[in-house]
């Protein structure tokens, strides 16, 4: 039946969870896996919390391990851990030498996996398991399980990017921290954010992949009633870079602490890599974030990033408001 197939799955996945695990940490197979993680910065204690592990750089010893256990490999193979090959009916390892991570649900089932390479040219860097009856990526969110206690007390998320930065944030000790699966956030994911929390900071990587997924990300979260925040990182970094960089507490006050609003953040985009002393970029920088002004409901943010533009550019508030009347009727 379904429901048992599920259950195997499931079983075979907590299993397999603690395997790699062992691999890592007391095999000596491992031991260039676990020195590719102490290197990184990773903690003896955070490998132990997230339970990460190593896949043998082998075809068949998890294909074996799992048939000594009398596991049904078709069914391993449907579950995302085997793959089959073209023609006989023969299975083999889909994770082979990669640093392995597992992923809970949000009830803090394993339900896949995420094998990062250990080459800095190896591709895919990141492997995950496939859709499967048990795993659906959309409606995933990374370290959720061990999150949700923390959102709820703090009533504050940060959403990342990636593993690697979930974890070094929860090492930095902020502990309401979560990942999406490297894809850009669902409508659906929004949604679990938003039934239990409305603050989130938004904490990309600070290059224009990370920017580009800050805009629409952030889209769909206003949508579904998130207040938004966003953290700035320099340019090229992501927050494991950062954290490794410059250390924890500069992390908390200066990239966390120091979130800016939406529309700060773009403002921050529009004039990225622009030169204002150039009056065409400029007057094109000053008309995009006033078109964005535009769509914001607040009549008291809008003044406020106005008297901004006023300031900074030296022009009068009667003008400026002028040109976001001028620019609300045309975009209604
Ligand atoms: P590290 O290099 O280990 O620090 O990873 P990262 O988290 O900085 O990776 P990156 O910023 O490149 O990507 C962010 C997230 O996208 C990762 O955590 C993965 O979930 C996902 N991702 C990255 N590369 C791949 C890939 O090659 N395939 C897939 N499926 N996902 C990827
Ligand atoms: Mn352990
Ligand atoms: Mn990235
Ligand atoms: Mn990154
Ligand atoms: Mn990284």
């Amino acid at each position: 039946s379904v429901s048992k197939d599920v259950q195997k799955m499931l079983e075979a996945h907590e299993l397999l969870k603690k395997f790699y695990h062992h691999l890592l940490v007391n095999t000596k197979e491992g031991e260039h896996a676990l020195d590719y993680l102490l290197g990184r910065g990773f903690t003896k204690e955070v490998i132990d919390r997230f339970e990460i592990g190593y896949s043998f750089d082998s075809w068949e010893f998890i294909s074996k391990f799992l048939v000594k256990r009398g596991f049904n490999l078709e069914m391993m193979e449907k579950a995302g851990l085997l793959v089959k090959k073209n023609s006989a009916d023969q299975y083999f390892d889909r994770f082979r030498n990669r640093i392995m991570f597992p992923i809970m649900d949000h009830q803090g089932m394993t339900i896949a996996f995420s094998g990062r390479v250990l080459a800095a040219d190896d591709q895919p860097k990141y492997l995950n398991s496939p859709e499967t009856k048990i795993f659906n990526k959309g409606k995933l969110l990374y370290n959720f399980h061990q999150a949700r206690v923390h959102i709820r007390k703090n009533q504050q998320v940060i959403l990342y990017e990636g593993f690697a930065d979930v974890i070094s944030s929860v090492r930095a000790g902020v502990e309401y921290s979560i990942a999406t699966m490297g894809t850009s956030l669902t409508e659906e994911q929004a949604k679990i954010i938003r039934r239990n929390v409305s603050d989130i900071i938004i904490c990309y990587d600070s290059d224009s992949a990370g920017i580009e997924a800050t805009f629409r990300a952030s889209k769909t979260l206003s949508l579904v009633g998130c207040k938004v925040k966003v953290a700035l990182l320099p340019d090229g970094l992501d927050p494991d870079d950062y954290i490794k960089k410059y250390g924890t507490e500069k992390f908390k006050s200066d990239v966390i602490g120091a979130s800016v609003t939406l529309m700060t953040f773009k403002m921050h985009y529009f004039r990225r890599g622009k030169s204002l002393q150039d009056e065409g970029e400029k007057l094109h920088y000053i008309e995009n974030v006033i078109k964005e002004l535009s769509l914001l409901e607040s009549s008291v943010e809008q003044e406020m990033y106005l008297k901004q533009l006023s300031t900074e550019f030296d022009l009068s508030m009667e003008v400026l408001k002028e040109q976001l009347h001028r620019v609300s009727k045309t975009e209604k």
